[in-house]
This record gives C-alpha cells, structure tokens and sequence, in this order.
C-alpha cells in the first residue's frame, strides 16, 4: 500500500519566523509518526527559509529510531549532496529547483540534465540512498531516469490537482497512469507529490496503485489547523486504504 511521507517544511517556516526552536521541527515529526504516517520529508532549499540543512541530522536520528524512512529532496549543489552523503536519508529525491525559487514547479528535463543526473545518481547510490528523481507526467524520457541509475521518479501532482479541482479530470488522471506506466515498464518506483489533499488524494491513487509514496505538506499542515493533526493523519490514511480496496 502507498506510504504516507509528511514534508514538515511548513513547520520549519513557522519556526524560522521567530528565530527559536519553536516550533521543533523533530517533535512535529515525531507526532506524524506517532499518528501513522511512514516517512518523514524535509526539502531545504539554498536559502534555508524553511528546512535548514541541520534539520537532515536531526530527522534521521529520529526517523531511525522509529524504523521510518526519512526523504530528503532538493537541488543536487554541492551544501545539499554534502549534507545528504553525510546523513544518509533512506531516499534523496532530486529535484531541478532555480535558487529563489516559490516552490517546486516542474521535474526534470532528462536530455539536458543527464550528465548532473547520472553523476548526481552514482554518487547517491554508492552511499546506499534510494534516489527519486522529480518528473513530469508529460516527460517522454521518463525511462532515462532507471539508465542514469535512480530507483524511482516522483510525479509532480500540481497538474493534476488543477484538473481535479477544476471537476475534469479523466483526461489527466490517464495521462498519469501512463507515465506510472512507463516508469514501472523501465524498473522504477514510482513516487508523487506537490498539491495533493484529503479531496484528490483517494482518486489519484485509485487510479495509478502502483505508487509507492505520496509526500505532502502544504495541504496537510492547513487541514491540520482546521482539523487537528492526529485526526488528518488518520483521514490521509483512510484514503490511501480506500483507494486500495
Ligand atoms: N514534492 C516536491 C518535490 C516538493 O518540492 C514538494 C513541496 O516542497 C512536495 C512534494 C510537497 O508538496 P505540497 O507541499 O504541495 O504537498
């Protein structure tokens, strides 16, 4: 069944806002836990705004201590790989963020990026870290991302999410199935994230079983203001077990 991973950078921005270690990104973490969820996800960006580099540590000590698998994404510059080939977090998804950038807007482009990626890969996986590679669902090359080495994609939802919202979404949820499609007929894992919520999450997931791991966070965090954390982890989990029947 599709693993739930909380991506607890929102948590890092209200922290960051005052300046001390409230809130703490690790107790959060461990709530998610606690509650059910199987992963933890932390994205720190060049700026540091929300996740900082130092949270990778802190997370892993938890996450292996509760047998959960900590995800770490992010652009592959050389504070990020650093951080990530000391740490070791169970997956390092790499995704193509510009510095400054809002949020993470699109996957890779794997003709352009094959000599990063396949150097970025090699050294991931000496390490012993799973790596994901951010995707589009339109990307023809998906395929690629097995021959540079990596172990899974994560398709990115903002599209999809648009399209659910938009109350049309036949169309799109078909063209994410085929690039599960090709992802799995090449050997890779298949992971999604971005935009994803308690309102879309069941469908995406009905239609496409194959994926392994849905990361999310922004939705997450403002549903748990309105309903409590304990009790949206456990409707995200009743999703996902929905989806699966
Ligand atoms: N996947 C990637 C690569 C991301 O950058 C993000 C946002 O940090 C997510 C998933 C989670 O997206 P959201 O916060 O919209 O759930």
């Amino acid at each position: 069944m599709t693993r739930l991973s909380v991506n607890i950078n929102k948590i890092a921005l209200l922290r960051n806002a005052r300046g001390r270690n409230f809130p703490d990104v690790r107790a959060f973490a461990e709530r998610c836990l606690a509650f059910g969820a199987q992963g933890i996800t932390l994205h720190p960006r060049p700026d540091q705004r929300h996740a900082r580099y130092d949270d990778v540590a802190v997370l892993k000590s938890l996450c292996v201590e509760r047998s959960a698998e900590l995800n770490v994404e992010g652009y592959p510059s050389s504070e990020f790989m650093a951080e990530v080939l000391e740490q070791r977090p169970h997956q390092c998804t790499l995704v193509p963020d510009a510095p400054g950038q809002i949020t993470s807007d699109h996957g890779w482009n794997l003709r352009a990026e094959e000599a990063l990626l396949r150097a970025t890969c090699e050294k991931l996986r000496e390490a012993g870290v799973r790596v994901s590679l951010f995707v589009d669902y339109d990307n023809v090359d998906i395929a690629r991302a097995r021959e540079f080495g990596a172990d899974r994609v994560e398709l990115y939802t903002e599209p999809y999410a648009e399209a659910h919202d938009s109350g049309n979404n036949a169309t799109m949820i078909e063209k994410f199935r085929e690039a599960a499609g090709r992802a799995t007929k090449a050997g890779l894992g298949v992971n999604a994230g971005h935009d994803l919520n308690l309102r879309n999450l069941a469908d995406l997931l009905s239609a496409i079983p194959a994926i392994e791991e849905v990361s999310i966070g922004h939705a997450l965090i403002v549903e748990s203001l309105e309903f409590g954390l304990e009790e949206v982890i456990w409707r995200y989990l009743g999703e996902i077990k929905r989806a699966a029947q």
